[in-house]
């Protein structure tokens, strides 16, 4: 399973990818707002850091629109994939802009059926949403898995971004049911890395250490 960072903020970004774990970045309209900055040179700074997909979601709500600001996106950097929202509009921009051979995630995923008709008109990626399922209720991680199950009974080849994660648990949990990237915000890297007993073990090694060789270390 590939990771991505869901973040727009490029400090971020720079400091997650210094670890050389990220194999892409996935960014959101709520997030680019948080972050600030023009759009464009934040999206181009984004893909020059890291070699791989970055999502840049389209805000128009008619299909004409989205392709639009798709065929705009796209122009910024050859890494950028288009987050189209899985709504009716949003299905006949990705038939025009799969056709274009234009790289797209339908984002907002909470349902089997919404990722089955996403991957049959064209999407690149789904982004089933689980801890906003888990908000209401309902098992995040299981949509995860179902749509996992669906798209190898039927060949589907498009891939499955686990998001919405709120904790390391989700993270482990869509590698054990084999999604294909899991996009995770810089908090949950902090505590993916972080272990009780890591900390402690160091601690041990550096005491030991450093009561036999204190003097020769510089
Ligand atoms: C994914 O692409 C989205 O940007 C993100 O994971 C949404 O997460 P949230 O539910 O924490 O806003």
């Amino acid at each position: 399973m590939k990771l991505f960072i869901d973040t727009a903020n490029i400090d971020e970004i720079r400091e997650i990818n210094t670890w050389g774990v990220l194999s892409g970045v996935t960014t959101n309209p709520s997030l680019i707002a948080k972050n600030g900055g023009i759009v464009k040179d934040v999206l181009n700074e984004i893909c020059e850091l890291v070699d791989g997909p970055v999502s840049a979601e389209v805000n128009a709500e008619c299909s004409e629109g989205m392709i639009k600001e798709a065929r705009e996106l796209v122009k910024i950097h050859k890494n950028i994939i288009i987050k189209i929202p899985i709504t009716e509009e949003g299905l006949k921009a990705l038939k025009i802009l799969s056709k274009e051979g234009i790289k797209t995630n339908l984002t907002l995923i909470f349902s089997e059926s919404q990722a089955l008709l996403a991957a049959r008109a064209g999407a690149t990626y789904v982004s089933p949403f689980m801890g906003r399922l888990d908000d209401i209720g309902e098992d995040g991680l299981k949509l995860v898995e179902n749509i996992k199950k669906i798209f190898a009974l039927h060949n589907i080849e498009t891939e499955i971004i686990a998001a919405s994660v709120r904790n390391v648990s989700h993270v482990r949990g869509a590698a054990l049911v084999g999604s294909d990237i899991t996009t995770i915000t810089y908090k949950i890297f902090k505590e993916m890395i972080r272990h009780d007993l890591t900390v402690k073990g160091l601690e041990k090694f550096k005491e030991d250490f450093n009561r036999v060789y204190k003097k020769e270390i510089k």
